[in-house]
């Protein structure tokens, strides 16, 4: 159970972009009803982050917060889980246990990844937010919560509904206030903020001061599609904390993962809810054009006339592209990490 604490937007969760501003003007607006929030995101986006926000800005914030991955249950499991049992009421529960319901009891519970409930407990969760009351499995007493439903799914639930895959009262019960977080390649403007964000996190808890990073390092960091948003980025800005000696990050600290990424020219567009979204070729064109650079350089130990060479272009012309790209000269050249 995650025990309540003091919260601040501006320290904790960090955004400037305008679809971000206007998530976070909209759950100081929504904080405080009771109303059932349905927050829609792609991995990584922050669902859990904000539904913890949306927690800290309300009157429930001195009760707890509990958050329950859906996903991760086995499906027998769930029931127990939200619902608590009784002893005896299947083999292995050898003694009474409330379920995460009453432990949020006064608080607020955050069930992610509702789109992975399977039908069965849908009904029974359909019930317990009606009636406001949770039966465990094996008991026959009702016991009375009071409690504030956040949900999160990555898939749109409304579809999923249309098609016969997701109960439609259920939908309706938990969809009272619709958050999308956009995912992170739709608010590029926030990746600097992150990143300073991760980066000095990371330092501080090894103790040391933040290293600035190369504008190589960032415009590699600008382009990448990040597809599992920002989760994805943290974990890279960790591993540039813990891998990384230079004074100055430079374009080689970078997973290579990230620096390598090459999008093939059949991988069309990103649909976001059946919608797609628009491409940039000039961004996919940097990005095949900086992957190529940095391998040349690589395979050639830094060598330009042998880069160029490999590249079939003139060495001149090669000097010219990498100070466009922002790329590191002969002397970083890249070292990389080996990504996993
Ligand atoms: N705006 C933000 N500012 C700071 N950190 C963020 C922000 N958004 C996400 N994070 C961090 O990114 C990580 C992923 O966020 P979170 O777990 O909330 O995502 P999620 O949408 O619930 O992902 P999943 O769908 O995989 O469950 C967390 O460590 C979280 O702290
Ligand atoms: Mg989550």
């Amino acid at each position: 159970m995650a025990v309540a604490t003091p919260f601040s937007i501006d320290s904790v969760v960090v955004g400037r972009s305008p679809r971000m501003r206007a998530v976070f003007d909209y759950v100081r607006v929504v904080a405080d009803s009771d109303s059932s929030i349905l927050i829609t995101g792609e991995t990584g986006t922050g669902k859990e982050l904000i539904a913890n926000l949306l927690h800290q800005a309300s009157r429930r914030r001195l009760r707890p917060f509990v958050p329950v991955s859906c996903a991760i249950l086995a499906e027998t499991l769930i029931e127990s889980e939200l619902f608590g049992h009784e002893r005896g009421a299947f083999t292995g529960a050898i003694k009474d246990r409330p379920g995460r319901f009453e432990a949020a009891d006064g608080g607020s519970i955050f069930l992610d990844d509702v789109d992975d409930v399977p039908m069965t407990v849908q009904v029974k969760l359909l019930r317990v937010l009606q009636n406001r009351v949770v039966e465990r499995v094996g008991g026959t007493r009702a016991v009375p919560i009071d409690v504030r439903t956040i949900t999160g799914s990555k898939r749109d639930l409304r579809q999923m509904a249309a098609e016969g895959k997701f109960r439609e009262d259920l939908y309706y019960r938990l969809n009272v206030i619709p958050i999308t977080l956009p995912p992170l390649r739709e608010r590029r403007e926030d990746i600097p903020l992150l990143v300073d964000h991760f980066v000095k996190r990371f330092s501080e808890q090894r103790g040391e001061a933040p290293r600035p990073l190369s504008s190589g390092v960032m415009q590699a960091f600008m382009r990448y599609p990040w597809p599992g948003n920002v989760r994805e980025l943290e974990h890279a800005c960790e591993r540039i904390v813990q891998t990384c000696t230079c004074d100055t990050v430079k374009i080689g600290c970078v997973p290579v993962s990230v620096l390598f990424h090459r999008p093939a020219s059949d991988e069309p567009i990103v649909e976001t809810h059946g919608h797609p979204s628009a491409v940039s070729l000039d961004e996919r064109l940097r990005g095949v054009e900086q992957g190529l650079i940095t391998w040349a350089l690589k395979v050639s130990g830094g060598n330009k006339s042998k880069a160029a060479d490999l590249l079939q272009i003139k060495r001149s012309t090669l000097g010219d592209r990498i100070r466009k790209l922002g790329l590191p000269d002969r002397g970083d050249a890249p070292a990389l990490h080996v990504d996993e």
